[in-house]
């Protein structure tokens, strides 16, 4: 094989410089990675200005990202990597509560709170309890396990989001299960909500013909000693979005019931069981 670079033999021309003391992995990846990333740009004829406002659209992405915002996440969200990725690295049983995307707005070390606390502190929107139990597959209860829970807040924004509006922790927590696996707290009624949309990956969203929108969603992470750690969301039954949730993190399985509560301060209940698999 010639080492000039020829169209025909493009990918192959790139991969063969991969030098033999490559670490086998990185290797693997990138020739991989050259040889779809070739065939894309020939299956669409890429044209030269098509190439520039590619790259103009990855820098404006990039030039976005900061502590408080990361662009090329949403970037993986909207094009259905990060769902994608996620599925690849949680296969789990049927029975085991499915994964679903983490998303940007998860604080490490929310504080730990009594069972039955109200997540909610800026006492906007309606209240809702949510509550199940922590599982086995055998339908044993999990002592022990820890659900780090949050969500937006009755205006569709999460705390980190409106630093100077938001009390700091709000509608976050973290519960730990007792003998029962029980866990019941109270919250703002999440509401859909928009991903940020002013950036390149939004306006992407807008010339496909596509809307930013999420439906409400309470997330939770469950860590428990000797069991796999569940990242996922309990989505609101009825949302409008739950069909075409922008970053398609839907599954049938995560759509929780809510019913409307009468003659208590609660308006409504969602009700999930979490079902967790050995480590
Ligand atoms: C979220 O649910 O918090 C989220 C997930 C992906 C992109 C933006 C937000
Ligand atoms: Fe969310």
């Amino acid at each position: 094989m010639t080492q000039h670079f020829t169209e025909a033999a493009s990918d192959e021309t790139v991969n063969a410089r991969i030098g033999p003391h490559t670490e086998r992995r990185l290797a693997e990846v990138m020739s991989s990675l050259v040889t779809h990333l070739h065939a894309f740009a020939k299956d669409i004829q890429l044209t030269q200005a098509e190439w520039d406002a590619a790259i103009d659209f990855l820098t404006r992405t990039g030039q976005l990202c900061s502590a408080e915002r990361q662009e090329f996440v949403l970037l993986s969200d909207e094009l259905g990597l990060s769902m994608l990725v996620d599925a690849i690295n949680n296969r789990r049983p049927a029975g085991a509560t499915e994964n679903t995307v983490l998303g940007p707005f998860h604080v490490d070390g929310a504080p730990v709170l009594e069972m039955g606390s109200d997540i909610c502190l800026d006492g906007k929107g309606e209240r809702c309890l949510f509550e199940g139990a922590i599982l086995d597959l055998h339908g044993n209860p999990v002592e022990g396990a820890r659900l780090d829970v949050w969500s937006d807040n009755a205006d569709g924004f999460y705390d980190v989001q409106q630093p100077d509006v938001q009390p700091k922790w709000n509608n976050r927590g973290r519960f730990i299960t007792g003998a029962d696996g029980y866990y019941h707290f109270h919250g703002a009624k999440p509401t859909s909500y928009p991903i940020p949309d002013d950036g390149p990956v939004g306006a992407l969203l807008s010339q496909l013909g596509r809307h930013p929108y999420r439906p409400a969603h309470m997330h939770f992470i469950i860590t428990a000693s000797g069991y796999q750690t569940v990242t996922t969301h309990t989505f609101v039954d009825g949302d409008t979005y739950l069909k075409s949730d922008a970053v398609f993190g839907v599954k049938q399985s995560l759509i929780a019931p809510i019913e409307r509560l009468t003659g208590t301060d609660t308006q409504w209940r969602s009700r999930f069981n979490f079902v967790l698999i050995p480590a």
